[in-house]
């Protein structure tokens, strides 16, 4: 996967994030900081100090990515049972406002209520199951099935019957099914299983601080694409992991800009986050810390457990944007689709950031649409075809992300781990 960060041949110049708007909030604060630290990192490793690497390789069986049970389980445990990210708040800006979730397989409806809070259903109409909400995002107060027009209020209760004489008593048992939904630090998460809670802080843990401060509750939506490729999930995930392949199969799009030889990883739980260093930023070396413009130059890649990317990044000074890749299964084990989003990250953009935004938006698309995805459909038939001799993946030490998510998703499924390989042999 590639993340266009800065437009080719622009000189930059160091943004002190005080000019961009007064004074600065505490998470503004914290970004600028965060951010310096990644850029102190970076220089260290520029200097010699070695990369964040896994101490060994790990090696992994090809059925994860392969086998339909697997696949199976996959879908249940971790698209309907684990938080999910949908959107982002200002998806849901107001009152009323409305959105669908088909991406997990599970029909769902996502509505702001009144008083600001939000409340998921099963988007199926408690009547004869028909589909109640049909557009994808709206705004309504209440919900009228196409079928016999049942009537739902916006927090879920049946509300109208036509003819209601014919269903008697049993109308009042029929409201929305409820489904968890929550909202934190801008992001809007979903669990699609009827009737259960979601602990979302206890899910984030200590990666919300990381969360917080990027403020994506300012941020606006800008386009959105969908991705489709013929692999699965965890294949098309894995190539947003590692940057090892930035010299060969990007070699003409996304290595001149950037390089991966330096890398910066950290991980909260399951979460992670991993960014490589732009060539510019060896001009650092000879600089002093004031003059890194570390707010453009830091391109951040956070993993959101167990299936959402989002990429801080920068066309130029001042001007960032921030995009989700989202992946989601299909019914077959080898169907992915991507669903990707791209926001001004400090409210509406001018008509300037827009066209830059939309540039940045449409190069990422281009790498992923003609690299990343053409082998990673390439590389799941490959191993499709060879699964049942056994055939194996290796995660390289600079591969580190990719061991730490496989080794998470086969926490949640209680499957077994990738292995690691000490001195040649892979351990038990
Ligand atoms: S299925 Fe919705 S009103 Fe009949
Ligand atoms: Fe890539």
């Amino acid at each position: 996967m590639a993340m266009v960060s800065v437009e080719p041949g622009r000189p930059h110049r160091s943004v002190n994030l005080w000019e961009l708007g007064g004074s600065m909030t505490d998470h503004a604060t914290r970004l600028h900081q965060s951010k310096m630290g990644t850029a102190r990192r970076i220089v260290a490793q520029l200097r010699g100090a070695p990369p964040d690497w896994a101490p060994n390789p790990m090696i992994n069986a090809a059925t994860v990515y392969t086998d339909p049970a697997r696949h199976a389980l996959e879908r249940r445990k971790i698209f309907r049972e684990t938080p999910l990210v949908a959107c982002l708040s200002s998806d849901l800006p107001e009152p009323g406002s409305y959105r669908t979730f088909d991406e997990a397989g599970v029909p769902v409806v996502i509505v702001r209520g009144k008083g600001g809070e939000l409340k998921g259903f099963l988007n199926v109409c408690r009547h004869r199951g028909a589909r109640l909400v049909r557009d994808a995002q709206g705004k309504a107060s209440r919900f009228s099935c196409w079928f016999h027009a049942w009537t739902f209020s916006s927090d879920g209760a049946l509300v109208g019957v036509p003819q209601r004489e014919g269903f008697e008593a049993c109308a009042k048992e029929r409201n929305l099914v409820p489904v968890p939904v929550a909202e934190r630090h801008g992001l809007v998460f979903v669990k699609c299983s009827p009737n259960s809670t979601m602990d979302i802080d206890a899910f984030l843990g200590d990666f919300a601080p990381e969360l917080a401060m990027l403020e994506l509750g300012k941020a606006q939506f800008v386009k959105s694409e969908l991705l489709p490729v013929a692999a699965n999930w965890k294949y098309a995930l894995d190539t947003y992991g590692e940057g090892y392949h930035f010299a060969s199969l990007h070699r003409q799009t996304l290595a001149p800009y950037r390089h991966a030889e330096v890398q910066v990883y950290d991980r909260w739980g399951p979460h992670h986050r991993i960014t490589w260093a732009a060539h510019a930023m060896s001009e650092w070396m000879k600089q002093p810390e004031q003059e890194w413009d570390a707010d453009t130059l830091i391109g951040w890649v956070h993993f959101i457990f167990p299936n959402t990317i989002l990429y801080t990044g920068s066309v130029k000074p001042g001007k960032g944007y921030y995009t989700t890749f989202r992946h989601f299964p299909g019914e077959a084990v080898g169907e992915t689709i991507t669903y990707k989003s791209i926001y001004a990250p400090f409210g509406a953009p001018s008509a300037e950031q827009r066209a830059d935004i939309e540039a940045a938006f449409a190069a990422t698309a281009h790498v992923v649409r003609t690299e990343d995805y053409i082998v990673a459909a390439e590389g799941w038939r490959s191993l499709a075809s060879v699964h049942e001799d056994g055939a194996t993946v290796i995660y390289g030490r600079q591969e580190v992300a990719l061991q730490h998510q496989h080794r998470a998703i086969a926490a949640i499924l209680d499957c077994a781990p990738p292995r690691e390989v000490v001195d040649g042999m892979a351990a038990e």
